[in-house]
């Protein structure tokens, strides 16, 4: 049977870079392009076909930024589809982000610098707004919309017999100390950004506790740094291209610059169940011979 693979924010990025590579790994795939603007999501699906005819790719307009969207795209996905395998929860959004000069000059004459290159800490502010929804829209894009995504697809992801899986595209930028439990939207701090992907770090921690028995498994990745339509909202393109050989030489420091979607995907692609169950089962195989020469060892002495 085809896998079936679910992937938000699939239009630009490191979504649109996921799904040439997935194809690429199974050309048989049932891929589905979750996207916000139908148009856009078209020309990828055309581009996808284009290079790989076997596939089958289809659409579902989305926008997690508005729960009515969420709620419609989820019913139209539980008539289409028997299960998910993969969902890829990447969709994001990081708006009018500004730089803070100040701690970028003074970073960059500490000892901290690489950190401070390769996880934005104390670089970046937001300016966040309100949606229809009455939310803080980072939240409801990054973190909420997606939420109720998921609870709304659990009879197509939870089968305990075959086990599907939850990839969350998360970030270094993701701080504890941006995130506060009396107020999980941030609507009082600057860095909505970093606190919206903290809690998709909490987010999976909590659905493996109470989705695993169901059959649902999740995890987080880091794509990295890359030149997408982001991070050209906090530097213009042709800085990023200034900026390229200094970035590259940071590299020999910090694998965090990934530079290009594709290698972005690099993370998300290396999830492989496959060679995770046999990973398990050759710890296993290796715990039974270990404890086997131990109590041998003890048996002698
Ligand atoms: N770029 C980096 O260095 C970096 C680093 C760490 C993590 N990330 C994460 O990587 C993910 C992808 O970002 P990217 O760098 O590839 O940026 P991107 O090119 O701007 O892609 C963002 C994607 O999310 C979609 N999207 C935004 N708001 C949406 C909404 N309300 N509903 C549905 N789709 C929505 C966009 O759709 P449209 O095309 O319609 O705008 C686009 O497809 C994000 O979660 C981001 O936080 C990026």
């Amino acid at each position: 049977m085809r896998k079936a693979v679910l992937v938000t924010g699939a239009s630009s990025g490191v979504g649109l870079a996921l799904c040439k590579r997935l194809l690429e790994e199974d050309h048989e795939l049932h891929l589905c392009l979750a996207c916000r603007n139908r148009s856009k999501a078209e020309a990828v699906r055309a581009a996808l076909l284009a290079s790989r005819p076997l596939a089958e790719v289809s659409i579902v307009q989305v926008d997690v930024s508005d729960l009515q969207s969420v709620f419609r795209a989820s019913r139209e996905l539980k008539q289409r589809f028997q299960r998910l395998d993969y969902v890829y929860l990447n969709a994001g959004i990081m708006p009018n982000p500004q730089l803070n000069i100040k701690a970028l000059f003074s970073g960059l004459f500490s000892r901290k610098v690489i950190h401070m290159f390769s996880t934005a800490e104390g670089l970046l502010t937001q300016e966040d707004k309100i949606t229809a929804d009455g939310l803080q829209e980072v939240f409801e894009t990054n973190v909420f919309g997606h939420f109720i995504l998921i609870q709304e697809l659990a009879p197509l992801l939870c089968h305990s017999d075959s086990p599907s899986q939850l990839i969350w595209t998360s970030s270094r930028n993701a701080r504890k100390s941006n995130f506060c439990l009396e107020d999980i939207q941030h609507s009082r701090g600057q860095e909505p950004y970093s606190s919206s992907k903290y809690a998709v770090d909490l987010l999976s921690v909590a659905v493996n506790r109470n989705f695993n028995s169901r059959g649902l498994y999740s995890s987080v990745v880091c794509p990295g740094t890359m030149v997408t339509n982001m991070t050209c909202g906090i530097l213009p393109p042709f800085v990023w291209t200034l900026l390229m050989p200094i970035i590259w030489l940071l590299r020999f420091f910090a694998n965090a610059f990934t530079l290009t979607p594709y290698n972005g995907t690099e993370a998300l692609m290396d999830l492989d169940e496959d060679t995770a169950e046999k990973f398990y089962q050759s710890l296993l195989e290796l715990e039974k011979h270990v404890r086997a020469t131990i109590q041998k060892r003890n048996h002698q002495s």
